[in-house]
């Protein structure tokens, strides 16, 4: 069989002869979130092309939906969000559910600390296990009023919004979700707001508010936001998910007869360490018809199988690659000496603990995975075996592991259906490639 039409909860991987076509990712999610709540907030219409179909980003609109936006869904991933001002959010009538997406529950959170009305942002099992007090301390230093469950540690958050004083805010991790919820506080507040970063993450919020008129001030690691009243609308063409892409690259490295391409993937430096990290373990892999797409840089990706050698990362390189690290993890099994990932502990706040998670998987497959608090130890090459492995329902360590029973020898992957928070399209596109994909 090749793809199935449904998502299955088990998918068995067999690792194929060869690994070769060409496929399109879908949507940048971080890209596609923000493009719907800034022109919900914009005085005008804009529409969103290659919005991205998974789960998380329509978390976002529904909730978009229930503060009162009109927003049509039409096919081929085009929506038009009718924005009516920072002014025309309404209380919703209900919770505000954002499913498994923390970018959603942090911005919204952030949005609605400056609006008049009571909102209760709440989402599944692991978006409540995840850290919240991260955005609770900024808002409030703001003026909000807002609470969470266990001492304002976790979601449900309960927010009645107010007016906010500007703040110059030092984020003790470089998140972009923090950075992020503190400016869409900023845009409602009475001042200018800073936020100062120990290392910089990603940037696609601040370059769409400029994009949208706002006064936004850039140096690396901060960025300055004055109080905004009018956001115009901004109709783009949401580029291609890096961070889906890096799968395919990956498994192209790792195979032994492959060549992929991966056409219009987004490549904002702040998302793309991968590749910097990928070319000093020796990976063939290159950017072809590098363009500007909607104030972003597009390009076509290419990768071949390569011989690999380790490497050793930390430190400010970590947020431009943070969630291709479970990748880099199967990237090293097949390296040839000792992989050493440091500075990592976000790691474990994500939508699984993705430390524990891979190396209690990879171990499984046979590979020589060393756990640290803040990253782990990897020893190269090993010779994966085929076993079965959990996802722990997390979206991106079931297609790391996924990578690694391609290149390997095969995998069955249990809670596999997760892939549709970012990427529903995955098992489609592993069958285009030349996997075969039972389900
Ligand atoms: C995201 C920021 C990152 C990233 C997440 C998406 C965003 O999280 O891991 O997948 O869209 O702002 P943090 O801000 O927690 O680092």
């Amino acid at each position: 069989m090749t793809a199935p039409s449904q998502p299955a909860t088990t998918i068995a991987l067999a690792s194929p002869r060869a690994l070769r076509g060409e496929v399109r990712v879908p949507g940048d999610k971080s890209i596609s979130h923000r493009a719907a709540l800034l022109n919900a907030i914009a005085h005008g219409s804009a529409e969103v092309a290659n919005y991205a179909p998974g789960d998380d980003c329509r978390s976002t609109l529904s909730c978009l939906q229930r503060l009162g936006v009109a927003i049509e869904v039409a096919g081929g991933g085009r929506v038009r969000v009718q924005g009516q001002g920072l002014d025309g959010l309404r209380e919703p009538a209900e919770v505000l559910d954002c499913g498994n997406s923390g970018t959603t529950v942090r911005l919204l959170a952030g949005l609605l600390a400056s609006r008049p009305f009571l909102s209760i942002l709440s989402g599944d099992g692991s978006l409540r296990s995840r850290p919240m007090a991260r955005v609770v301390e900024p808002l409030r230093q703001m003026g909000a009023s807002i609470w969470g469950r266990d001492r304002d540690r976790l979601a449900p958050l309960a927010i009645r919004g107010g007016q906010l004083q500007g703040l110059t805010y030092r984020t003790p991790v470089a998140s972009a979700q923090v950075k992020s919820a503190v400016l869409l506080a900023g845009l409602g507040a009475d001042g200018p707001t800073e936020v100062i970063e120990p290392a910089p993450s990603r940037d696609h919020t601040e370059r769409m508010l400029a994009a949208m008129g706002a006064r936004v001030a850039l140096a690396p690691g901060v960025v300055r936001l004055e109080p905004t009243e009018r956001l115009q609308p901004l109709s783009l063409t949401v580029p291609g998910d890096f961070s889906s892409a890096a799968f395919w690259l990956a498994a192209a490295c790792l195979h032994p007869d492959a060549s992929v391409v991966v056409r219009g993937v987004g490549l904002n430096p702040g998302r793309t360490g991968l590749l910097a990290v990928l070319e000093q373990m020796g990976a063939r892999v290159r950017v072809e018809q590098p363009r500007l797409d909607g104030g972003e840089p597009v390009g076509d990706l290419v990768a071949e199988s390569s011989a690999l050698r380790a490497v050793d990362i930390g430190g400010a390189t970590i947020p431009s690659l943070v969630d291709e690290l479970p990748l880099l993890a199967v990237l090293a099994c097949f390296a040839r000496g000792t992989t050493r990932v440091r500075d990592a502990a976000e790691l474990r706040y994500k939508e699984s603990d993705r430390i524990a998670a891979m190396a209690a998987q990879l171990t499984r497959l046979g590979a020589r995975i060393h756990e640290h608090p803040d990253g782990w130890t990897i020893e190269g090459p090993t010779r994966l075996q085929p076993a079965e492995v959990d996802s722990a329902g997390d979206h991106r360590v079931a297609m790391a592991l996924a990578v690694a029973g391609l290149a390997g020898s095969g995998v069955t992957i249990q809670r596999a259906d997760c892939v549709s928070i970012s990427y529903p399209g995955f098992w489609a596109d592993a069958a285009i490639l030349g996997a075969q994909v039972h389900a």
